[in-house]
């Protein structure tokens, strides 16, 4: 593992924090001008400016990194995706913009039903291989912790194997992968949705405690899929054997996912397209992450979340991309924080607490990492300009030059020149 000593840092954003920011506190980003960071074995030892000095054992073990003329930011969390998965959905994308609904597509057994079939089809290895590129992309971008949900086998043998994938990249991959369960993302045909859940709690959910296969579970909570009656059951139930909850709320229609999230006490509530306001104000008082997915409602051409009237509420927001093969098959930061700003009316200080520390909330890891503060995991990009305000304003351009992780190299396992790519200025 490697350790640095970053210097001359222009701008130093370290969203400074050990919990999520609630509303105006979301505007506040911690910054030092001229700032320095020492990282030792992958944890942050030393945040500060860059005129006072912090004396290191072994100096020669150290990279001396200059900064001038950049920012430097907490790595992304990219907090709701579902990148293990098999095949792929264009022509169903052609079909939606040609006036057919994402959830008629699912009714005639596309959709998610589609991705399922192919999911159950594709080896182990096959899964492997196609989710660690997408895990490499997701690296340049300056992501550092991703969330990965299973969900497209809906049996046992295929969620464990989502979900296996991910423990086994994990292992080996720079990105830190945290796993959810999404058995419930549709109710299989030869069950009922009362049928499908019980299946899940008693077949599947014992096996992935026993071997530790993931943290979260989830669920749709839509019109048509999972009602917010059994959506209640199950996540009571998931609770009670140790899983941490999120859902899936108020995406095409509003079931006052958002209002049963902040019941629960839920690690997050996502989408919340239709949202009402009662449902904003019940997590504005709850401490449940709203989540949001701004390319999603792109993609779907839906209107946007109302992330405005969520902040100004009072509610702890979070973005993250949705990365999918079906509602989004992006996993693009740069396009995610340019919607946020331009759609949402986000402001770029925002925008940036919710892809770090309020990201790490909605994973229930907020001690750990989304900021940069002494004792954390050593996760920051440096941009290639002097100003977070450069990611919203380079509209869908990358400006990440250079990612270190904490997480350490195992190997030749990713390319060196993805994990660590040499500054330009050199
Ligand atoms: O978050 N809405 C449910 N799940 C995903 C989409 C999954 C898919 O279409 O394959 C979502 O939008
Ligand atoms: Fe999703």
């Amino acid at each position: 593992m490697k350790n640095y000593i970053i210097q001359n840092i222009s701008q130093l954003v370290t969203c400074s924090g050990f919990a999520a920011k609630h509303g105006k506190a979301m505007s506040d980003l911690g910054i030092i001008e001229n700032g320095k960071v020492v990282i030792t074995e992958g944890v942050i030892r030393f945040v500060g400016s860059s005129a006072e000095s912090f004396p290191v054992e072994n100096p020669e073990t150290y990279e001396v990194i200059d900064a001038q003329g950049k920012a430097v930011l907490p790595g992304f969390i990219d907090s709701h995706t579902h990148f293990v998965f098999g095949g792929y959905r264009e022509e169903e994308f052609a079909w939606r913009m040609h006036g057919d609904s994402y959830m008629s597509i699912m009714q005639r057994g596309g959709g998610i039903y589609n991705t399922v079939n192919a999911t159950r089809a594709a080896s182990h290895e096959a899964l492997k291989s196609a989710a660690k590129s997408r895990l490499d992309k997701m690296l340049t971008m300056g992501v550092t912790t991703v969330e990965g949900k299973s969900g497209y086998g809906l049996d046992k043998e295929t969620e464990l194997k989502q979900l296996r994938v991910m423990k086994e990249l994990n292992a080996k991959h720079p990105v830190d992968i945290v796993s959810t369960y999404l058995g419930a993302h549709a109710v299989p045909k030869e069950f009922s949705e009362r049928t499908y859940t019980d299946f899940m709690l008693s077949e599947v959910m014992p096996q992935i405690r026993e071997e530790n296969l993931a943290e979260n579970c989830d669920i749709f909570c839509e019109k048509g899929v999972f009602s917010t009656e059994e959506s209640h059951r199950f996540l009571l139930k998931a609770k009670e054997m140790g899983f941490q909850i999120k859902l899936h709320a108020d995406e095409i229609v509003n079931t006052q996912g958002a209002e049963l999230a902040a019941e629960l006490n839920a690690l997050s509530a996502d989408h919340l397209l239709q949202a009402s306001t009662q449902g904003i104000d019940a997590l504005a008082q709850s401490s449940t992450i709203a989540t949001l997915l701004p390319c999603t409602a792109f993609s779907l051409k839906e209107d946007f979340a109302k992330g405005r009237q969520m902040i100004d509420a009072g509610c702890a927001v979070a973005l993250a991309t949705d990365y999918n093969p079906g509602s989004c098959f992006s996993s693009s930061i740069p396009l995610t924080i340019a919607l946020a700003c331009i759609y949402m009316q986000l402001s770029p200080e925002e925008a940036v607490t919710a892809l770090t520390i309020n990201a790490a909330a909605a994973l229930g890891k907020a001690n750990v990492i989304g900021s940069i503060d002494t004792g954390k995991k050593g996760d920051l990009i440096i941009l290639e300009y002097p100003s977070y305000k450069f990611l919203p304003y380079h509209v869908g351009m990358n400006c990440v030059e250079r990612v270190i992780t904490g997480k350490g190299v195992s190997g030749f396992y990713i390319p060196h020149k993805l994990l660590d790519k040499p500054s330009r200025q050199k």
